[in-house]
């Protein structure tokens, strides 16, 4: 066990209650849905990592197009200079999104991929002299990544607490439901009439992060709709939802109003390689379109647009084109909805929800659903004891599988979360 010794030694782990921490599994290889660690165990990978991957781990399509791009450029300047690569990659982008005469614009990671949208839009209006306009509208209950930018329109919570007084002002709406869309309407228009609002972001049907909460593609529609009547540009972060998460390449292919700007990122490379894009229609790539220098997009990383990278997402997509990716989704999606008839009257199922791949189900507590619910510790370790990688939010537990899992492997994980909940009834918990 020697990394496991070196690691705590030396490194310090995201999302991570230091005080808390037990020893961190070191993974040392992964193949397809699992993982194989240092002390001998194979464990199944629910999650996909970290939603990240798509085709199973170091699928062999997408390891060797990076092998071979790896023996011809490892980097390239991206101002002044480009590439195959990522003209290729942005081409194909540009056939697959739900946004005519798309623009790409690259960055590394789904919060870079939120700020470059925040900050399109904001600059947007400021280049046309609106500068009023700069205001963002958020749902409740958002998150958009660890940036101040994605933190700023993100819920006020846990995650970005110690940084609340730095953070923008940003206007906050309901999730719309059956019930209350009428509410969010007004509150929509109530700060669109401000006048002061550059832009709407949302996660589309699923707020990942909150706990895998969902809606439908309708109320959403309807408020987009209603942005582009008040002329605020709308902001489609796919961080999470994009490559088939929701049953669709994309979550916007639900709407009949589509997004100004996507973010995509995650999914993007198959789970390979960092990567994010922000791409946006042609409307506002225009108004960068000046003789005057101070509305040039300003904004750059120097891993922008990485040949590695690039390739990385070309080959996932290559991958997603040659299998079939779309109708596997609606296998899985068939599979969780047996499964979900078979769990959701359990006295201690709060709730249960899927869509896509996606599958999440909230367990009934003392404490209310939150992030922070104690009940976390218990599921990780749990599906842990089973090999099993299941990453709760809080007491909600999900599963986001990479598209190649077999039945046989969804059924394993199915029959470890009803004897989970047969446990929470024998223990003192319920
Ligand atoms: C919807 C959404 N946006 C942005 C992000 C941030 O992405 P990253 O972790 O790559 O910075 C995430 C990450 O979970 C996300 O779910």
């Amino acid at each position: 066990m020697k990394y496991q010794k070196l690691d705590e030694k030396y490194i310090w782990h995201p999302f991570t209650h230091l005080k808390y921490q037990n020893k961190n599994i070191v993974v040392t290889k992964a193949k397809g849905v699992y993982l194989y660690t240092e002390d001998g165990r194979k464990i199944l990978d629910a999650i996909g990592s970290w939603w990240v991957n798509v085709h199973g781990h170091t699928h062999p399509y997408i390891a060797n197009k990076i092998q071979q791009q790896l023996n011809k450029m490892e980097h390239c300047i991206f101002s002044g200079f480009t590439h195959p690569p990522a003209i290729e990659l942005a081409h194909k982008l540009s056939q697959i999104v739900p946004i005519k005469h798309p623009k790409v614009f690259y960055s590394d990671n789904g919060s870079t991929a939120v700020e470059v949208g925040i900050k399109m839009a904001l600059q947007y209006f400021y280049n046309q002299g609106l500068v009023h306009k700069n205001k963002i509208i958020a749902f409740k209950n958002s998150y958009h990544g660890d940036t101040f930018g994605g933190m700023s329109v993100a819920e006020r919570n846990v995650f970005n607490l110690p940084f609340k007084k730095k953070l923008f002002k940003t206007y906050f709406i309901d999730v719309p439901n059956a019930k209350n869309i009428s509410f969010v309407r007004q509150q929509l228009i109530k700060y669109l009439n401000k006048e002061d609002v550059a832009a709407f972001i949302f996660e589309p049907l699923v707020q990942g992060a909150a706990g895998m909460t969902m809606y439908e593609a309708k109320y959403l529609d309807e408020l987009i709709h209603i942005c582009k009547q008040y002329k605020a540009l709308t902001i489609a972060d796919e961080v999470f939802t994009g490559f088939g998460k929701t049953g669709k390449l994309f979550a916007s292919e639900y709407l009949k109003n589509k997004p100004d700007i996507i973010c995509l990122s995650k999914g993007l490379t198959g789970g390979f390689l960092p990567l994010g894009v922000s791409i946006c229609n042609q409307e506002v790539y225009n108004a960068f379109v000046d003789l005057d220098k101070t509305k040039t997009f300003y904004h750059g990383h120097s891993f922008t647009a990485n040949p590695l990278m690039c390739t990385a997402a070309l080959a996932n997509i290559e991958l997603i084109e040659k299998t079939d990716f779309l109708d596997k989704i609606k296998q899985i999606e068939k599979w969780h909805k047996q499964f979900v008839q078979t769990i959701c009257s359990h006295p201690l199922v709060k709730d249960v929800r899927y869509k896509g791949i996606i599958l999440a189900i909230e367990i009934k507590t003392k404490d209310k659903t939150h992030y922070l619910n104690n009940m976390s510790e218990m599921i990780e370790t749990f599906f842990l004891q089973k090999n099993i990688l299941l990453r709760p939010l809080g007491n909600v537990l999900y599963l986001v599988p990479p598209v190649i899992i077999q039945e046989n492997e969804l059924n394993t994980i199915y029959s470890a979360i009803k004897q989970f909940l047969q446990y929470l009834s024998t223990s003192k918990f319920s």
